[in-house]
Formats: structure tokens, C-alpha cells, sequence
């Protein structure tokens, strides 16, 4: 029950002037968002892809209220790609964005998203790398998944995420499951109507399982984007009845989300991509890592009460 209440509060003003400013936050946040800085945060780009892991990249933010913070936001992604050049890590390190940062709940925002995303494509694939688009609340994926598809015109390679909770998505799923396309599923993160979504968590669980299989089918280059056992079990299984071979398929997970199981997965010789994110607009993905495990916000509550 805890979980919507948390998605509730990740939307409201008040509560994130009352959490952002308390002295402790910051310890539970680095868990989940290990810097605010590009610097911060190279040197765990590098401790990652030394231990054999590859990321996603997320400068923090979402949700903003001018074109001048779209700009910024996109500069943030310009200049951390400027400073991965000289690593040379390639597709070992790719962005994930979310257009609401770039724009897109605007007047005019989904040419303003669209411009300001086009030059992050670009600049990523300049130094070998792509972009995938993060899926955010279900009114603003009709204009994700337009932008996803004009960005495919020039960088095919451009991946786009899909919701397993929402049921419109399996037929995404059977529209994007073609060749060269890289989708990641995922079980979806947003306070969704049952309108629109599976509530319960076993029927979000088998539509994922039917999704994946959907992709695993198809000709496209899956990502299992989840922290959950049971279906990277099935998700091994469904890749070896397509005949699918290692390299064409991957696991992403969270930074700070079993990351044992990342080290596991690699040492298996899987591709195991890492959403590490960063920045100082932390709120938002922040709690929705708490919904996500009530334990989590225990804890955050006890340390706020012990300290
Ligand atoms: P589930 O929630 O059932 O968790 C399985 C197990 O993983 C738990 O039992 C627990 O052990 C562990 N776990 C999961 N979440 C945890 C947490 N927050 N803290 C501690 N342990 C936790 N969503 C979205 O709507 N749009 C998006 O673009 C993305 N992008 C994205 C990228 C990647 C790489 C991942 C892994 C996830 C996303 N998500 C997302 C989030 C996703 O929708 C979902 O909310 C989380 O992945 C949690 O679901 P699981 O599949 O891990 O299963």
C-alpha cells in the first residue's frame, strides 16, 4: 500500500522541498545516485566497466518549467559525453534520457524535446555510443515513441523503453520487435490508473513474461531492464529457445539494486548494463526507488528519526 502514496508524494512540491533539504537524505540518496557531478561520477563509470559491466548514463531531472532548463539539461548530457570521449568506452557506456527533461510537457515540447534529444544523439554516436529514451507516465508515450521513431530515420540505434503495467504495450511490443531495433522492458515505475494498467503485481509479472517472449521472438535486440529473479530466469530461458546467442540480447539493472546479481550475470558472459544515475535533481527517481521496496523507506525514516 506504501507505494502509491510514495508516487503520490514524488509529484508534490512540498514534499520534495521537505525531503531535498533534510541533512540525512543525502546518505540514503547516494545509494541509488552515487554523484552530482561529471566528476563525481566518472570515476564510478570507470570502476564499472573495469569490473566487466557496461552503463546507461541519466543526468538526474525531469519534469521542468522553462526552454532554458530543457537547454541546460541537454547541455548536462553535451558535456558528460565530452568527458567520456577520451575513455573510449563506446556503446560500453550509452545515455538514458527522459524527454519531460528535455522539454516535452512545454508549449510546443515535443519539437522542443525532439531538437534538443537529436543533438544528444548525435554527439553520443560521434563518440560510437546511442541514446535510449526512458518511458515516463503513460500521456507522454505517444509522443516518446513519434520521437524515438524520427530519431531512427538518421540513428537506428536509438532504443526506446517499454512498460510492462500498461496495456497498451504489447502491442508496442510486436510493433518495435523488428530488426535493429534495441527496446529495454521494464515493469513500469509511475502511479498508472487501472484505466490504463495492471495493478497487481502477479498480472504485470506474466504480461512482462509475455512481452519478453514477444521480443525475444522477434528480430530486434532486447534489454531486461529488471531486478527480479525469477524473471531473469525466464528471461535466460526464453533467449535459448529463440536460439538466441549472448551478444544479442541484454540485463540492465539500477546502480545500488543487487549488485551482486550484476557481477553474477556478467561472469556468465551476459552483457550487464548498469542505469547509473546522477545529478542534482535526484528527487524525482529517487523516490520512486522507494516505492519500489517499502524496506527502503524504512530505512530512510530511521535514519531521519536517529540522527
Ligand atoms: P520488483 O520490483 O519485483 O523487484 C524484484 C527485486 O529486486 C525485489 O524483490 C528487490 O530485491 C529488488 N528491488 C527492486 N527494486 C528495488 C529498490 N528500489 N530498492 C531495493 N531493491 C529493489 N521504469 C519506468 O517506468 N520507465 C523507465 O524508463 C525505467 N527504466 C529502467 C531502467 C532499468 C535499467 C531498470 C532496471 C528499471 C527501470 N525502470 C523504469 C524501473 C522499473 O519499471 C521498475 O520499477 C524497477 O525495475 C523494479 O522492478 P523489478 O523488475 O526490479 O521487480
Amino acid at each position: 500500500m506504501l507505494g502509491p502514496v510514495i508516487l503520490a508524494a514524488s509529484r508534490s512540491d512540498r514534499m520534495r522541498r521537505l525531503i531535498s533539504a533534510a541533512p540525512v537524505t543525502k546518505q540514503v540518496v547516494d545509494r541509488f545516485i552515487p554523484g552530482e557531478t561529471v566528476d563525481e561520477i566518472l570515476p564510478i563509470v570507470r570502476e564499472l566497466t573495469d569490473n566487466g559491466l557496461e552503463l546507461t548514463m541519466d543526468v538526474v531531472g525531469e519534469d521542468i518549467t522553462t526552454p532554458e532548463q530543457a537547454e541546460a539539461a541537454r547541455d548536462a548530457y553535451l558535456e558528460l559525453i565530452d568527458r567520456l570521449k577520451p575513455l573510449e568506452l563506446g556503446e560500453r557506456a550509452e545515455m538514458s534520457v527522459k524527454l519531460s527533461m528535455f522539454g516535452q510537457a512545454l508549449p510546443g515540447g515535443h519539437e522542443l524535446a525532439l531538437a534538443n534529444v537529436r543533438r544528444v544523439v548525435e554527439a553520443a554516436a560521434e563518440i560510437g555510443t546511442t541514446v535510449t529514451l526512458d518511458a515516463e507516465d503513460h500521456t507522454t508515450l505517444d509522443s516518446m515513441f513519434a520521437i524515438h521513431e524520427e530519431l531512427r530515420k538518421d540513428f537506428p540505434q536509438t532504443g526506446c523503453v517499454i512498460q510492462a503495467y500498461l496495456f497498451r504495450t504489447e502491442e508496442d511490443a510486436r510493433r518495435l520487435a523488428a530488426a535493429g531495433s534495441r527496446v529495454r522492458l521494464v515493469k513500469g515505475a509511475y502511479k498508472e490508473p487501472a484505466e490504463v494498467a495492471y495493478q497487481q503485481k502477479h498480472e504485470i509479472d506474466k504480461a512482462y513474461v509475455r512481452i519478453l517472449r514477444t521480443l525475444m521472438e522477434g528480430e530486434g535486440y532486447p534489454m531486461i531492464g529488471s531486478h527480479d529473479p525469477r524473471l531473469i530466469a525466464i528471461a535466460q530461458e526464453l533467449a535459448r529457445t529463440a536460439g538466441r546467442k549472448l551478444d544479442e540480447y541484454e540485463f540492465q539493472m539500477l546502480y545500488g539494486i543487487r549488485s551482486e546479481e550484476h557481477h553474477r550475470l556478467a561472469a556468465e558472459g551476459h552483457r550487464m548494463r548498469v542505469y547509473t544515475a546522477y545529478g542534482t535533481d535526484w528527487y524525482g527517481y529517487f523516490m520512486r526507488r522507494l516505492a519500489e521496496k517499502p524496506a527502503n523507506l524504512r530505512f530512510f525514516a530511521r535514519s531521519m528519526i536517529t540522527k
